[in-house]
């Protein structure tokens, strides 16, 4: 396997980049973590730079000082948060996306880059969405995830870059906190059961949402980047599922565990972007390719989530 190589993760302060950097140093991996955040509001098992992935100046800089082989740009306003700013958002997301390919272009670096359920719309079907299928989403996010999905293929094709990518479901991990994202209520949940016994839920309580822990998505990531190349079929990004529920589904199964447990809804605008996203997710293309496969279901993401937050001080968190 490809370790003590080189890598920069960007946007590694964030909810995925979190998890990824423990993941990818556990593995042997020699990590420099980069975000936006001062250094002391920042807490990494690897060394840790300021860099800001707008600035191709800042990226390049970085990258030429640490010898980096292979970028995870994990930088992204997203989706929620990007309704309220469309053209910010976009020109984070887009802008970011092509210093990283012009830079992997020119220094053969191997790029990972996440893409997103978002990527699909009203006009995708709702269930076991096929790998290539209709992408006419309806939010700022997603349009930013269809158009990278399709630059990182282009700079494969044109220029030979060794840019891999997955589209990930909503994200539920307890290591760092997510922000903007629509599917947050997910997270947000466990530690209002835990402090409070009681949650406000954003979405109506039947929207059915694919979801993944976070252990099997960064596990999936690494599993792809350490692919061999001739196996990946798919350029612009591959479908991964985990599971899927709904909100009074994930309530249901943390009553099971907190019986007094109560949560209450109050769809905001939020509910009108789950509802434009798919249920279930088909992803035999990662799984024929390159062995993709889940360990978690909705139980056993539950019981960890909720022994994992326990052992933080619940008080201290958000
Ligand atoms: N979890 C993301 C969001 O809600 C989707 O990729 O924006």
């Amino acid at each position: 396997m490809a370790t003590q190589q080189k890598v920069m993760v960007l946007g590694a302060a964030g909810q995925v980049g979190t998890d990824l950097v423990h993941a990818l140093v556990q593995r042997g991996y020699d990590v420099i973590a980069t975000d936006i955040r001062p250094a002391d509001q920042v807490d990494l098992p690897a060394p840790y730079e300021v860099v800001d992935a707008t600035s191709a100046d800042n990226l390049r800089a970085a990258v030429e000082r640490h010898g980096v082989q292979t970028v995870y740009h994990l930088v992204a306003m997203l989706s929620a948060t990007a309704e309220r700013f469309p053209h910010r958002g976009w020109t984070l997301n887009m802008q970011s996306l092509f210093h990283v390919l012009e830079l992997a272009r020119e220094k053969r670096l191997r790029v990972f880059w996440p893409s997103s359920i978002a990527a699909f719309g009203p006009t995708t079907p709702k269930d076991a969405v096929p790998q290539h299928t209709i992408t006419e989403p309806t939010t700022v996010y997603g349009i930013s995830k269809v158009a990278g999905e399709l630059w990182t293929q282009y700079y494969h094709l044109k220029y030979g870059v060794d840019v891999r990518s997955v589209r990930f479901p909503g994200l539920i991990g307890w290591r760092a906190m997510p922000g903007g994202g629509t599917t947050d209520y997910a997270v947000d949940i466990f530690y209002h059961a835990l402090r409070e016994g009681s949650y406000t839920c954003f979405l109506g309580e039947d929207v059915v949402l694919p979801m993944m822990y976070m252990p099997d998505a960064v596990r999936g990531v690494i599993e792809l980047m350490e692919a061999p190349a001739e196996r990946l079929t798919v350029r612009t990004s591959y479908n991964i599922a985990g599971f899927s529920f709904a909100p009074r589904d994930i309530a249901e199964a943390i009553r099971r565990r907190i019986p007094d447990f109560t949560i209450r809804y109050a769809p905001d605008h939020r509910d009108a972007i789950a509802r434009t996203w798919p249920h279930t997710i088909d992803d035999t293309a990662a799984r024929t390719d390159w062995g993709w496969a889940p360990a978690y279901d909705l139980d056993t993401m539950v019981t960890d989530m909720l022994a994992r937050i326990q052992q933080k001080a619940v008080s201290s968190l958000p």
